[in-house]
């Protein structure tokens, strides 16, 4: 399927793997643009971007990286979805785009020798994720990223009625010094808040 066909690549997608997926439809640039506000791109070196997808994310980062002339950095995606992460491959040489799980981010780190991380971008859908899962991807982003660096995530107003999105909240509440939720982006498909988290 061509990379234009985005949306009907996230419904084929959500079809086949409803729970990780979780999302009938790509980030809007609008999220994307929430996402990325305030981030001082000319600092960051080392960045990992979970459950990328389409790639909104991922593009509107190497974007902000370019307007700030930051050009010496690793960017490491790691995608579940095996089918999305070859297209994003494809078409992102500048990202280092795996087929891997976010739970491999810190033996990535460690086999790799990377220094301590940056920035971290999540697209995964919290709420869906089993508890083990969310509990154990946050606890190791916690642990890689440098003090005073950031996670950035986002949430589905929806999503609210589901007890995981709570459970998320609480466990980002204790492990970092810094837990802030934006306004809802209304143009987003579901309507969406974005999470800053800093350690
Ligand atoms: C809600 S979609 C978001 C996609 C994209 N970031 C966006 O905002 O349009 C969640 C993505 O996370 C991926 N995913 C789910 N669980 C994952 C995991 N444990 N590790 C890496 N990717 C995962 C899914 O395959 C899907 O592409």
């Amino acid at each position: 399927m061509s990379t234009a066909n985005k949306p009907l690549r996230f419904i084929s997608e959500f079809v086949r793997h409803p729970v990780a997926t979780a999302a009938i439809a790509p980030s809007s640039r609008h999220l994307a643009s929430a996402m990325c506000e305030g981030i001082d791109f000319t600092a960051v070196r080392t960045i990992f971007e979970f459950g990328p997808g389409t790639g909104v994310f991922t593009h509107a980062v190497l974007e902000r990286l370019k307007a700030a002339g930051t050009t010496e950095f690793r960017y490491t995606a790691l995608e579940l979805n095996e089918r999305m992460a070859a297209e994003l491959r494809e078409k992102t040489p500048r990202a280092d785009v795996r087929h891997a799980n976010a739970l491999d981010i810190e033996s990535i780190c460690t086999r790799e020798q990377l220094p301590p991380v940056d920035l971290v971008v999540s697209g995964l859908g919290w709420p869906s994720l089993p508890g083990h899962v969310r509990d154990g991807i946050l606890e190791q982003t916690a642990r890689v990223l440098r003090p005073g660096a950031e996670f950035r995530t986002f949430g589905y107003h929806v999503g609210l009625l589901f007890p995981g999105a709570w459970k998320f909240r609480a466990k980002c509440r204790e492990l970092f010094s810094i837990f802030e939720i934006s306004p809802v982006t209304w143009r987003n498909l579901p309507p969406a808040f974005v999470y800053r988290c800093v350690k």
